[in-house]
């Protein structure tokens, strides 16, 4: 006969895991996938750190503040700590990879870094550090390896991230990413065919497809992006595609025609970013296009696919950038339509060829031209957005009280209107009346079939 103890039922306590999460879509992908992994090994998602008995960073390095960020919030985890001794503090994503281990030694409070190749084994990197008690480092790109994973999601909402690719080959000067995100891959296209599948049949209406360069994607079978997006609005049900980043260099005119063509299901929405509007700066930047190159790209677009919405983004006091530079950049917005634009100090990265310039801009310079930049566009968007007034707009419904609800349109405005019952995931019909630069507001005039 069992003893009692055999026959007690096991009861195993969850320990609580917190994630907080910087930077681009690709490390909230991440994160998302760590809390999936981390749930199949009995964590618990907490929201709060102070409920945690593991707390992960995952940290972005495209500029200096969130670097920052991440030492400043290590340091506020001191006290929960000192409470907590068995509490393990781990670093994840884009400063774990750039810093490896010199993490543990320049911030003592941090038991593990996990660089952006090694999420996967997130699980059993931290039962080691648990049951050996101590700290790891695991950063080494898996560069031999095929891109080939599945997308985890615990609860897909209406719309949800797809990894296409990782990486960049593009090393413009001035970028951390190909330092921290390693060689460029694509997922075979197949695999993110099952994907979008079985994500439909959990409910998901619109896949965002996510890379540091999604229009460089070449499947092991040989499709190029422009092919993946007709393949998956021919071959899969799902409502909608969006997808970023994408390259000047990589956006072509078979893209641009898919987009049209498709255009029910690939979304009316290109951010390209440009960076600047000088071809020197461009040059030294190593984008490999010039301002006239962007431009004809610019009028293949808009040529093709009327009303398409267009956003960017771009570096102010890049190192050597003169007076003339920049206005060539604030010119550039009075030609190209950007709807929204997202403009940044230049930040000297570690291991980037523009951080070795000696022509850096002075601070006062650079924030000048950013605050003069975001005054001249503030006025264009305005403008820009009157274009929705009166027009009817497709919105894809993310969220409702059944009183008020909010989607976004194919243009990816967010578009806030009143209903009576609840709509998500439901494609509605809403007619403009208001028009502000990053929202709009209407009255729901239909479902959509
Ligand atoms: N892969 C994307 C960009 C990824 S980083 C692309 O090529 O467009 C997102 C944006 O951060 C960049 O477009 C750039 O505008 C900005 N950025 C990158 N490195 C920067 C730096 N060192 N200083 C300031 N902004 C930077
Ligand atoms: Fe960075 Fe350039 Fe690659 Fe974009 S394309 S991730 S800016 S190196
Ligand atoms: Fe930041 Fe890394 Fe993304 S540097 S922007 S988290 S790729």
């Amino acid at each position: 006969m069992p003893s009692t103890d055999q026959m007690a039922p096991k009861i195993v306590e969850k320990s609580g895991v917190y994630i907080s999460t910087y930077g681009c879509q690709m490390n909230v992908n991440d994160s998302e996938r760590m809390y999936t992994l981390l749930e199949m090994s009995n964590y618990v998602p907490v929201t709060s750190a102070d409920q945690a008995s593991l707390i992960i960073i995952n940290s972005c390095s495209v500029r200096e503040k969130p670097v920052h960020k991440v030492h400043s919030e290590v340091g506020r985890y001191r006290k929960l700590k000192e409470k907590n001794p068995s509490l393990k503090i781990g670093v994840a994503g884009c400063v774990a990879q750039q810093e490896k281990k010199k993490l543990l030694k320049d911030v003592p409070l941090v038991d593990f870094v996990i660089g952006t190749d090694s999420i996967d084994e997130l699980p059993q990197i931290i039962a080691k550090i648990k049951s050996e008690n101590k700290k790891s480092v695991d950063a080494k790109f898996k560069h031999q390896q095929p891109y080939q994973i599945e997308t985890l999601i615990r609860n897909p909402g209406v719309s949800t991230f797809i990894n296409i690719t990782k990486g960049c080959d593009n090393f413009c000067t001035f970028c951390v990413v190909p330092f921290t995100r390693g060689r460029e891959r694509s997922r075979p296209y197949k695999q993110i065919v099952e994907d979008v599948n079985k994500l439909i049949s959990r409910g998901v209406k619109e896949v965002y497809f996510l890379g540091q360069n999604v229009n460089s994607y070449t499947s092991d079978c040989g499709v190029n992006f422009a092919q993946l997006l007709k393949g998956i609005a021919l071959e899969t049900d799902i409502e909608r595609i969006r997808y970023t980043t994408s390259h000047p260099k990589d956006f072509n005119q078979e893209l641009i025609d898919i987009s049209q063509e498709y255009r029910e299901k690939i979304c009316e929405y290109i951010h390209l970013p440009v960076q600047s509007g000088s071809t020197s700066v461009l040059e030294r930047m190593n984008r490999v296009y010039t301002r006239e190159g962007y431009l004809k790209k610019v009028k293949m677009i808009l040529d093709t696919i009327p009303g398409v919405a267009l956003s960017t983004d771009i570096i102010v006091g890049f190192p050597g950038e003169t007076d003339e530079d920049f206005e060539q950049t604030l010119t550039l917005l009075e030609e190209v339509p950007f709807e929204t634009l997202y403009a940044y100090k230049y930040s000297p990265r570690p291991f980037t060829k523009a951080a070795r310039y000696t022509d850096q801009v002075p601070e006062e310079i650079k924030s000048e031209r950013l605050t003069r930049l975001f005054k001249i566009h503030k006025a264009i968007a305005a403008q820009l957005a009157k274009k929705y007034l009166g027009q009817t707009l497709r919105v894809l419904v993310e969220q409702s009280n059944g009183e008020r609800s909010f989607g976004r349109s194919q243009h990816n405005k967010v578009v806030h209107f009143k209903t009576t019952n609840n709509l998500v995931g439901q494609t509605v019909d809403v007619k403009i009346h208001t028009a502000f630069p990053a929202t709009l507001r209407g009255e729901l005039v239909g479902a959509h079939e």
